[in-house]
């Protein structure tokens, strides 16, 4: 069982879960399979295809990906569309895997445009002797809970270290949980 720190916090009200990063949707069939309506957004075309196997609804996007011109994400108005229908978003293990520009455009897009109630569930694996994986800067441990703290209609459920997956004992995750007010 992995989800048992998270069921308590979603809001359930239209029982929807929208994953970044979802891999082959791990977490959002277990929701699925309980009636709720999820969707996973993955870069891995491999991903995408094991999920609607599985009848996962699925949208393969690369989370990275920026239009030069206009210095945003390419993907902004599809998950702004999203946005609207799903008020969890997981983002379990991806945005260490992001560049930092995109990683900052994709912050404020989700903070900015989610719907009131929405709740964000954001977990990054480290490991306690190495630091963050993938070289991310001690420095910017607090990069992400900075986005969120500094504004008044942002609530904090949780910011605590779990194991989000059972598979890796190593390997905690620092996962925060947040809530949109209203
Ligand atoms: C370490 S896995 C974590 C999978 C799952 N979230 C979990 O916690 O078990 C990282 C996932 O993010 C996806 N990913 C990494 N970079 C991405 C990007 N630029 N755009 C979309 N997905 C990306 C990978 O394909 C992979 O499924």
């Amino acid at each position: 069982m992995r989800d048992f720190e998270l069921t308590q916090y979603l809001n359930e009200k239209s029982k929807s879960i929208l994953q970044l990063g979802a891999s082959t949707g791990g977490f959002i069939e277990t929701y699925q399979q309980k009636g709720w309506s999820v969707l996973g957004y993955d870069y891995s075309p491999i991903s995408i295809k094991l999920m609607l196997e599985k009848n996962i609804p699925a949208r393969l996007v690369n989370l990275n990906a920026l239009n030069s011109e206009s210095n945003s994400l390419i993907y902004k108005d599809l998950l702004q569309n999203d946005m609207q229908k799903y008020c969890n978003i997981f983002m379990f293990r991806v945005l260490n895997y992001l560049d930092m520009k995109a990683q900052t455009y994709l912050l404020h897009l989700i903070i900015s445009n989610s719907l009131p109630g929405t709740v964000f569930f954001i977990g990054d694996q480290f490991d306690e002797s190495k630091g963050y994986e993938n070289a991310f800067p001690e420095t910017k441990r607090n990069f992400k809970t900075s986005f969120f703290a500094p504004r008044t209609d942002m609530e904090f459920l949780l910011n605590t270290t779990v194991h989000l997956n059972i598979e890796s004992h190593n390997r905690k995750d620092e996962l925060i949980v947040i809530r949109k007010r209203g």
